[in-house]
């Protein structure tokens, strides 16, 4: 095996290349980094070959924050025929575990979408020619690996697998969502993510439903209260700016001018709150850990507006200033934190507080 190589948005892959480091490090693995400036990857060469796969179970794909998508990569051919790209293809892949799938597919970017027509092209001789030579099963199985072809060009691959429950399960790594036309702002799409990404459909079921009450800071024009108040949530939001009156004429929002930092919740039991204030994140984290000890909401899904250079570095510092004011407050919680499709310099979060929540038992107590 040759590295890890993980899909980002283009532009973000100093980002992903200081995280990749980082978590290798802290396992004590060691290799260097090939990526380029807006190609939406970066591949991490191990050292040492036998690495490849401690790596690719031991970094939980959940907690990176810039990748999209992790994968074991076991080699890279370069100026395949293009009479006959397969047979040097399915020689490399011979000897990997049986896959339960396959996706070819590109790094997101301008120069690589042109490559997109030929990589589903592509998938069809080479999913039957795996298949006849028994290393893809019959019927499609995400419990299994997955394989992923990358093309950066159509004579050049990393050719590779995912692990099941430890990568993401969308072709490219990108959560593909209809803009709902009756929803007042593109932004409605990044809450939507962040709840597929951060809740399973159950969790949703559970936890993300008619009745709740929910706070939204930095609320105008309503993209993300569309949101809560389409799943029957009643909703506070917080912001000068005026919300589109579709939203009011619903009868299940309350719009309150104020100063987001400022504002206080009549209710000192909300189920979400959610925030999308363009403010500086370290201000941000601190207003969601001070709602979080105070017991004013359980749960919260919020961004974090990231338009300096090292991003990688503030998001830690940011996610640190909340860790450790929940940890001296000595709550439980879980924190996940991630780049979203629909983000752009920014990252969404997700904390739930966990154990006996206003006299119910929420999530598994660590
Ligand atoms: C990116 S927009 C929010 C878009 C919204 N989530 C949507 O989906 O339509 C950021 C909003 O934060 C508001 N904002 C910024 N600072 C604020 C503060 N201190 N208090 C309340 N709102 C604030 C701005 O007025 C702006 O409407």
């Amino acid at each position: 095996m040759l590295g890890i190589l993980l899909y980002c948005r283009p532009g973000f892959e100093n980002d992903c290349a200081n995280e990749i480091q980082d978590k290798a490090g802290a396992l004590n693995v060691f290799g260097f980094i090939k990526t380029q400036r807006q190609s939406g990857y970066v591949f991490y060469q191990c050292y040492n070959p036998e690495d490849v796969l401690e790596l690719a179970k031991g970094i939980d794909y959940s907690q990176l924050i810039f990748a999209r998508q992790m994968i074991a990569v076991k080699t890279f051919l370069k100026a395949l025929p293009l009479q006959d790209r397969i047979t040097p293809i399915l020689d490399a892949m011979r000897d990997l575990p049986m896959g339960g799938d396959l996706y070819v597919e590109t790094p997101e970017g301008d120069e690589t979408k042109p490559l997109l027509t030929f990589c589903r092209k592509f998938t069809v001789p080479l999913r039957q020619a795996l298949k006849k030579q028994n290393i893809l099963t019959a019927k499609e199985n995400r419990k299994k690996i997955c394989y992923h072809l990358c093309f950066l060009d159509n004579q050049s691959t990393y050719i590779g697998y995912s692990l099941p429950q430890n990568r993401n399960e969308q072709y490219m790594g990108i959560m593909r969502l209809r803009f709902p036309s009756e929803a007042p702002s593109r932004s409605t799409l990044k809450l939507e993510e962040a709840l597929h990404t951060f809740l399973t459909a159950e969790e949703r079921e559970e936890r993300f439903k008619s009745g709740m009450h929910a706070v939204d800071l930095g609320a105008c024009p309503g993209g993300w209260t569309y949101q809560l108040v389409r799943q029957g949530m009643f909703v506070s939001c917080v912001d000068n700016g005026a919300m589109a009156q579709s939203l009011m004429d619903s009868g299940q929002v309350k719009h309150f001018m104020e100063d987001g930092f400022k504002f206080e919740p009549e209710r000192k039991n909300i189920d979400w709150l959610v925030c999308d204030m363009i403010e500086k994140p370290k201000r941000v984290a601190q207003l969601m850990a001070k709602w979080l000890v105070e017991g004013w909401c359980k749960e919260t899904i919020f961004n974090l507006k990231l338009p300096m250079k090292k991003r990688y570095q503030e998001a830690q510092q940011d996610i640190k200033i909340i860790t450790d004011i929940l940890e001296d407050a000595g709550i439980k919680y879980q924190l996940q934190a991630k780049q979203l499709y629909h983000d752009r310099e920014e990252i969404s979060v997700h904390i739930s507080l966990l154990g006996n929540v206003w006299g119910k038992q929420i999530g598994h107590d660590q």
